[in-house]
């Protein structure tokens, strides 16, 4: 089997990790040097990675499973050409991609079919917007912006002035190329997040993890918002209750619905961020579609898949295919049936995000950790004469670690990182990623015990 793995980062290291496990032969467009050690560099003829183009060279060199990683191929329709080259692919095509391209195009599916969310306005042109902004209390509100902004669409202002300064950047000035020329006013919730991680097969679902995220750069959330500084899989009771589980389902039980009704049937990455809302007694309302998967939760959820045995490219290859093989079988959620942790962290280069130097070279790779795996993201494709891998980006590197509980598992991870694991000079790393979440354990253990 040829799999072709679109992408370059954590993800997709994850990705073709489960891949290779697998079996497939891989082959990568644009690899890390992570993913290079596990398969081809597939070059285009023209040396252009452009739909069309990858399409044509994928076709050519017989690719049987193409596995689209990050939005915007999705937005511009890598999946379409693909499925024409008759090259089976786990992708929404430009169309359904929308769910997660347009804001303007989700909130609409979420208002036909039901589907629990924040109050939202949308505002065409400045001068709504403005009209929106005045006399209205910031912090009761997020502005987003309707199109593909890289992680940046979302800004939660703390002033009058400041929300009219990010509508004017976004409105006028085309910032994200045009990604902004619409937004979106949407009521401010406060709760915890979750990222649930779906397998569509143009049917039903498949519920493969659900997961936590950590977006900003500095421990106790503080700091910028980053791409993800870590992750950890599956969430806990504390953080969801059984019905409040059982309502995401429910909701991704919907938008099956919606995208039947719509006539969408494009094998894919069904991603829905919740927010267990304070503001709705903990019901879980929708922040956000995304068609692919989360990074960096797909490095804990798949780690934690393989784990536990699950062939994941049987799954990825049915979903392709038209057939995840669960005909009235309802949703799984494989990863919380294992009883097993996983938990992850990113080590990001000096100056990230707003300025990373990349460059450094990388200590401690190739070598094998007890119970934690390492991803590659931003490195350098080809290592130097000595062998040496070097950084290329603001996020490097991502540590899994595992085990019988999160507390270990977070273990794990921290061990592999720093002069006993992998290193860069000026590495930035969060000290708390799932600390919070083991607080609440022993905490909720505690109260067990003396009641
Ligand atoms: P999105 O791209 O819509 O998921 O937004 C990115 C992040 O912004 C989310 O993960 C939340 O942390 C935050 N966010 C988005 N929408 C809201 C909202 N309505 N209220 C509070 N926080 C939000
Ligand atoms: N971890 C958040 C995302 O992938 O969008």
């Amino acid at each position: 089997m040829k799999t072709m793995i679109v992408g370059g980062g954590g993800r997709e290291h994850a990705l073709a990790m489960a891949e290779y496990e697998a079996g497939s032969e891989l082959y990568f467009p644009t690899p890390n040097a992570g993913m290079a050690q596990l398969g081809e560099h597939l070059w285009t003829p023209t040396g252009v990675y452009l739909d069309s183009a990858l399409a044509e060279a994928a076709a050519k060199h017989g690719i049987d499973l193409a596995i689209i990683g990050p939005e915007a191929p999705l937005a511009s329709g890598l999946a379409d050409r693909l499925r024409e080259k008759g090259v089976s692919t786990l992708g929404f095509g430009a169309e359904a991609a929308q769910l997660e391209a347009s804001k303007v195009f989700s909130n609409e599916f979420m208002e036909q079919y039901g589907i629990n969310r924040p109050a939202t306005v949308v505002a065409n042109n400045l001068q709504d917007g403005m009209m929106f902004i005045k006399g209205r209390k910031p912090e009761n509100y997020v502005i987003k912006a309707d199109g593909l902004a890289g992680g940046k669409g979302v800004i939660l202002p703390h002033t009058e002035n400041q929300a009219r300064d990010v509508l004017i950047n976004m409105m006028s000035q085309n910032l994200f190329d045009g990604a902004g020329k619409r937004v979106l006013f949407q009521e401010r919730l406060h709760g915890q997040e979750v990222s649930m991680m779906a397998l569509f097969d143009g049917r039903n679902a498949e519920v493969l993890f659900l997961a936590q995220d950590f977006k900003r750069l500095k421990d106790k959330d503080k700091g910028p918002n980053t791409g993800g500084m870590g992750s950890y899989a599956p969430i806990t009771e504390q953080v969801a209750e059984q019905w409040q589980i059982y309502q995401m389902y429910g909701t991704l039980e919907k938008t099956l619905d919606g995208l039947k009704d719509r006539g969408i049937t494009d094998p894919g990455v069904i991603y829905i961020g919740f927010m267990l809302a304070d503001e709705f007694n903990g019901e879980p309302a929708v922040m956000e579609y995304n068609v692919r998967f989360g990074d960096p939760e797909t490095q804990a959820g798949l780690t934690l898949l393989q784990d536990a045995g699950v062939n994941v490219h049987e799954l990825i290859a049915g979903a392709a295919n038209g057939d995840l093989g669960m005909e009235g079988e309802g949703h799984i959620n494989t990863a919380a049936l294992s009883g097993r942790a996983a938990l992850t962290v990113c080590l990001a280069t000096p100056g990230y995000p707003e300025a990373p130097r990349s460059g450094q070279p990388i200590y401690g790779l190739g070598r094998d950790y007890e119970n934690a795996v390492v991803h590659h993201a931003a490195t350098k494709y080809q290592p130097d004469e000595d062998g040496r891998i070097f950084t290329s980006g603001g996020r490097v590197l991502y540590v899994t670690g595992l085990g019988d509980s999160l507390q270990e598992a977070r273990q794990k991870a921290y061990e592999a990182i720093g002069d006993d694991g992998v290193s860069f000079d000026g590495m930035q790393v969060r000290s708390d990623i799932g600390k919070k979440a083991i607080k609440a354990i022993k905490k909720a253990a505690k109260e067990t015990a003396t009641s």
